[in-house]
């Protein structure tokens, strides 16, 4: 529950470890006091004693220092807030008085006839601060040309760093940090999904480390384009401010009596370096924003890269009789099963099974996957439709487009819009029909081009359909689940291109990466546990040599334990694989099935970065953990150095299961694990448990 202090007009969101503070000044003003460790609420009034800078004309004493910076009046910062009626452009509000219950606080200002809310929450036993803005418009039409999330304000200190995570298609996720110097550093998407090329998460610090030092961490939960602005000011402070939509050219036009809620833009202090920082991350998602967090995910197989687009019954009856009897608890039908897609040229939006590949539909094929003991998923694209479909046949102007212009095909394919009711409505009737004419337990669903023709023609507000496709979006999956609840979903966009908090809550797992490359992946997975948690990282064991990637010839020891370190899943083309592949495959999944509860639940220690030789996670829950280990290369002269593990007791005793060998708690700690690996390509998993 947020305190308030005693002036009635200070208050402080408190977790476990960290704490955050704002004050409202008599003259109405919402400054940002504190984010950092625990502090009372006498503290945050003493910081709110402190006098603001002196005024001077060419600096305005409130830039760095407001906690939702408005547009207009004595600002030079970039605006969180940028409205627009027909007369003015601007904000100009007044404090209108707070709320708390919930473990919320709320803060109402208005401008005019305006109510302009800020939400605070910090959930139960996380640090992490949930901030988000609700827009109430009791008043004439405004247009909203930007609503940020949130803005959040750094403590002084001498120097910054900025990491962020970027990337492009088959290689997301790559962790960079820099520097901060004056001005600001950009990131976002302006492709009308969360994108490949930037997550939308920023961490600061000043001099971090792994495993200690202060982090700053903050991350938006939306699908859409969306922005993140990070600037270190003339005098040295930061801000952040982020929310949905790239730019400020106008996201919705609220009408009388009319709404909008940004989405949350959640924020994280904590002082256990970038590794303590990604274990919070992870705690709060599984907690509260990933659905049923607590079960652990299958191990799947998917036929894409087994069998393309070129698929048909008995051969995907094959294939699943193969991945039963390897472990697999999950067959997933790829792309290629309905309307005329028997390539990337036709059938989008004709989500009824091909009659020639599955003359029965697909309940058949789910009762024959369902009878080898495994859950039966299919592959959807909703959002999508070919040109050459019967959907589009029928329905031209139900695609994003712009009058009289071109529209852009990308993979042959058109983006519907889901900002209009009636195609809402058409996808919730194929999708609901679709999961109720045969038992599918899992739906892949897919994302894959960007907007480029975002046009609506005859809507008065076109523009509003970059936000409105998101929350449609969020409307069917939400819809689905709850009439549905047996079926989990995966989140995928050509992989990794929608993998942000807001689809997080309402999907079970995401699709990484279309790069299954062994080797490629570690250094995406390692990106990617910055943020996000193991139990939603899906990653397969596909062939060698990596035809779809970069060819590379790797084991399948080294395959397996680089798909271990999340969801594991198989998508090699397991017809072609020789007897005793398929015996260490069983092996492989088996072990996995031992591991996975550490994997997918436990806390995660990023031993060693993938960069060049030895690199490792570890893997902590109760009292077993378990290390996953890959030599990249091994150099003359260079032997692997021993991995110091984390997470343990000092004065315990460890022994690993598969050879019986006693460890020393004191001595893993400090001395480390010694690894027996060598040559290109190896890996090893060590697993331990507490005597
Ligand atoms: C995308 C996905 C792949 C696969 C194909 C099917 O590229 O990321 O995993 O599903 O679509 O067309």
């Amino acid at each position: 529950m947020p305190d308030i202090a005693e002036d009635g007009r200070t208050w402080v969101l408190s977790g476990p470890a960290a704490s955050y503070a704002v004050h409202v000044t008599e003259g109405g003003e919402l400054l940002h006091l504190h984010w950092g460790p625990r502090i009372t609420p006498a503290d945050a009034v003493a910081l709110a004693a402190r006098p603001l800078p002196a005024c001077r004309p060419f600096e305005s004493p409130l830039d760095g220092r407001e906690e939702y910076p408005v547009e207009g009046g004595p600002r030079f910062v970039r605006p969180a807030l940028s409205l627009r009626t027909g007369t003015r452009r601007g904000t100009e509000w007044t404090y209108e008085g707070h709320e708390s219950g919930d473990g919320e606080l709320r803060l109402h200002f208005r401008d005019g006839g305006l109510a302009i809310t800020l939400h605070y929450r910090m959930r139960p036993s996380t640090d992490v601060v949930e901030r988000w803005v609700t827009l109430d418009n009791h008043g004439p039409a405004v247009e909203v040309l930007r609503a940020d999330s949130a803005t959040w304000t750094l403590p002084d200190r001498d120097s910054w760093r900025l990491s962020r995570l970027h990337g492009r298609w088959g290689a997301e996720s790559r962790l960079t940090r820099s520097e901060l110097t004056h001005g600001e550093e950009v990131i976002g998407s302006r492709r009308g999904h969360t994108s490949h090329q930037h997550l939308p998460w920023v961490a600061l610090d000043s001099g971090a480390g792994e495993e200690s030092g202060e982090v700053y961490g903050c991350a938006l939960g939306w699908s859409g384009s969306w922005r993140i602005a990070v600037a270190l000011l003339p005098d040295a402070r930061v801000q952040i401010t982020g929310g949905a939509g790239y730019d400020d050219s106008g996201l919705l036009l609220l009408g009388p009596g009319e709404s909008y809620t940004t989405p949350v833009f959640a924020g994280l202090w904590t002082d256990g370096g970038f590794g303590g920082a990604s274990r919070a991350w992870h705690a709060y998602q599984r907690a509260y924003v990933i659905p049923d967090a607590g079960r652990d995910r299958p191990v799947l197989f998917n036929s894409w890269e087994a069998t393309g687009f070129d698929i048909s019954e008995r051969q995907q009856r094959a294939l699943a009789e193969r991945a039963a009897a390897l472990g697999v608890e999950l067959f997933v039908v790829d792309d290629g099963w309905f309307g005329a897609r028997t390539g990337d040229g036709a059938g989008l939006g004709d989500w009824t099974p091909n009659p020639d590949r599955f003359p029965d539909g697909l309940a058949p094929l789910a009762a024959h996957v369902h009878a080898l003991g495994m859950q039966f998923g299919i592959w959807v694209e909703p959002e999508m439709v070919n040109p050459d479909s019967d959907l589009y046949r029928a329905h031209p102007d139900w695609v994003q487009y712009q009058p009289g212009r071109k529209r852009t095909e990308f993979r042959n394919q058109l983006v519907l819009n889901l900002a209009r009711e009636d195609v809402r409505q058409y996808l919730w009737e194929q999708l609901d029909g679709l999961l109720s004419s045969a038992p599918v337990d899992y739906v892949k669903w897919d994302f894959n081009r960007c907007f480029t023709d975002a046009g609506w023609p005859q809507d008065p507000y076109p523009q509003r359909l970059w936000v409105d496709h998101v929350r449609g979006l969020y409307a069917l999956l939400d819809r689905l689940r709850a009439a549905h609840p047996q079926v989990a979903f995966e989140s995928c966009s050509g992989g990794g291109g929608r993998i942000d908090l807001g689809v997080l809550g309402r999907t079970d797992q995401v699709w990484t990466s279309d790069n299954t490359d062994p080797l490629d992946r570690l250094a995406i997975q390692y990106g990617f546990s910055q943020i996000h948690p193991a139990r939603v990282m899906a990653a397969w064991v596909t062939d060698s040599p990596n035809a779809m990637f970069n060819h590379r010839t790797s084991s399948l020891k080294f395959r397996f334990v680089s798909a271990m370190a999340g969801v594991l899943g198989v998508g090699g083309d397991l017809t072609r694989w020789s007897e005793e592949g398929l015996a260490q495959a069983r092996d492989w999944v088996a072990l996995y099935k031992q591991i996975r509860p550490l994997v997918q639940r436990g806390d995660l220690y990023r031993l060693r970065p993938p960069q060049g030789g030895l690199s490792a996670v570890q893997y902590v829950l109760g009292d077993e953990t378990v290390v996953l280990a890959w030599l990249q290369a091994q150099r003359f002269g260079e032997p692997a150095p021993a991995l110091r593990l984390r997470g343990l007791n000092p004065t315990e005793t460890y022994e690993c299961p598969e050879t019986g060998e006693v460890h020393r708690g004191a001595v893993l700690l400090h001395h480390g694990l010694r690894v027996d690996l060598r040559g290109d390509l190896d890996a090893a998993v060590v697993r331990l448990k507490r005597k």
